[in-house]
């Protein structure tokens, strides 16, 4: 006898341990780590310990930063990349600016984007610097969404400064070749910046090997901490030759790390990239990060790869065994760990005209299958704490749709 309802499959170890730490697991089928984390108890955890020494005056601001350095190593760990090139920023947009604002640039020197598959916040920061008379030169996306390598490779000349890129674009969400793309800024010696916000936390990265000069990202997405803490990568052969746009205490280099001390008036820039670093830190931010990368450093970032790979191909051939079309290869360099459909762009940011996308994304908000729709296409997103269940379950909507 067949069945329509898929059987239930039980899981256990690392990565059903690591799901049972998310209390919005319980209610909900979660989908949207590309639009947003959702909390582990560990991680509340650390945060709350942090408020309740904040409450009792149990701890000076020094003791308080040691959670900023502890959790640079660790993202350094996850990147396979030294701590010394780590600055502790809020987001993609305050790493993003750094490097435009950081970068020597004369008045006809260039920049490359491509304007169609980029976030606003990596977007914004490019036409600011047309104010200062550099040329933002706007490059296409391919048909498909996925970003033009070739036509961004022709875009750079001798006056181009900066190339950026996602590492996975936020809709549709291809993976970026960034080996492509960085070899070819290499050959004229532009910086590529990656804006590694979707991917940080869910794909491996090794950007010891890659060529890639800056990354940034937040950890509110898939490094599953809070708003407002994120983290700037700087490769070492580019930090000593840019310029910080801003300064304070903790970008300068001093004997003591208290950051209320006053140095001399002639100042030098720290010898790493915490001359990237601004005022206080978001120290909330920098507990739950410290927290959340534990539980990914434990579970292993070529291990988590290999899982949410998994389950946005099985994700990515169901939705297409019952007819509808995914905007992103279900296997291949391209695949990542979102899964969109849909015609691009027939909507846009939350509301789709494509009669198929509407309905049945209503339907999935209802049943608390927590997704979004982003340039008119539906989205889905895994993580670690994903199972073959929940690809079942949106397969069972669209089925019944
Ligand atoms: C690719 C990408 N970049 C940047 C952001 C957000 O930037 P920020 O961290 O500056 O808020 C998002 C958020 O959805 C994103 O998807």
């Amino acid at each position: 006898m067949t069945s329509d309802v898929a059987p239930v499959r039980l899981e256990s170890g690392p990565f059903e341990r690591f799901r049972q730490g998310f209390p919005a697991l319980k209610r909900k089928t979660y989908l949207s780590v590309c639009d947003k984390m959702i909390l582990h108890d560990d991680v509340r955890a650390a945060v709350d310990r942090f408020m309740d020494h904040l409450a009792v005056a149990s701890a000076n601001r020094a003791d308080h930063e040691l959670m900023v350095v502890s959790s640079r190593q660790k993202f350094a760990q996850l990147m396979n990349i030294d701590a010394s090139t780590v600055a502790a920023v809020r987001n993609v947009s305050d790493g993003v600016n750094t490097i435009a604002w950081a970068m020597p640039m004369a008045r006809a020197d260039n920049v490359v984007v491509c304007v169609d598959a980029e976030h606003p916040n990596n977007i914004y920061p490019w036409l600011r610097l047309k104010r200062r008379g550099n040329e933002v030169r706007l490059v296409g996306h391919m048909p498909d969404g996925s970003l033009d390598i070739d036509a961004m490779i022709d875009a750079i000349d001798d006056r181009t400064r900066i190339v950026t890129c996602a590492s996975v674009t936020f809709a549709p969400g291809h993976r970026t070749d960034l080996v492509k793309l960085g070899e070819g800024c290499r050959k004229k010696g532009a910086f590529l910046l990656v804006d590694g916000v979707q991917s940080a936390g869910v794909l491996a990265h090794d950007l010891s090997d890659l060529p890639v000069d800056g990354f940034a990202t937040s950890t509110s997405k898939g490094l599953l901490g809070l708003y407002g803490y994120g983290f700037l990568y700087v490769s070492p052969n580019w930090i000593d030759r840019l310029e910080p746009a801003y300064l304070s205490r903790p970008a300068v280099a001093m004997t003591t790390d208290d950051h209320s001390v006053m140095g001399g008036l002639d100042y030098a820039y720290q010898p790493d990239s915490r001359r990237f670093e601004v005022g206080s830190y978001n120290l909330a931010g920098a507990c739950a990060a410290d927290a959340s990368l534990d539980l990914l450093l434990g579970l292993g970032i070529e291990e988590i790869e290999s899982r949410v790979l998994e389950l946005s191909t099985a994700l990515n051939e169901g939705i297409a065994a019952l007819g509808l079309t995914p905007a992103v290869p279900a296997s291949g360099p391209q695949q990542s760990h979102i899964v969109t459909v849909g015609a691009l762009d027939a909507g846009g940011h939350g509301f789709s005209t494509d009669p198929k996308i509407a309905p049945l994304s209503k339907q999935l908000a209802e049943a608390q299958v927590i997704h979004t729709i982003r340039r008119g296409q539906l989205r889905f997103a895994v993580h670690a704490y994903n199972t073959m269940n929940d690809v079942e379950t949106v397969l069972d909507f669209i089925r019944q749709s």
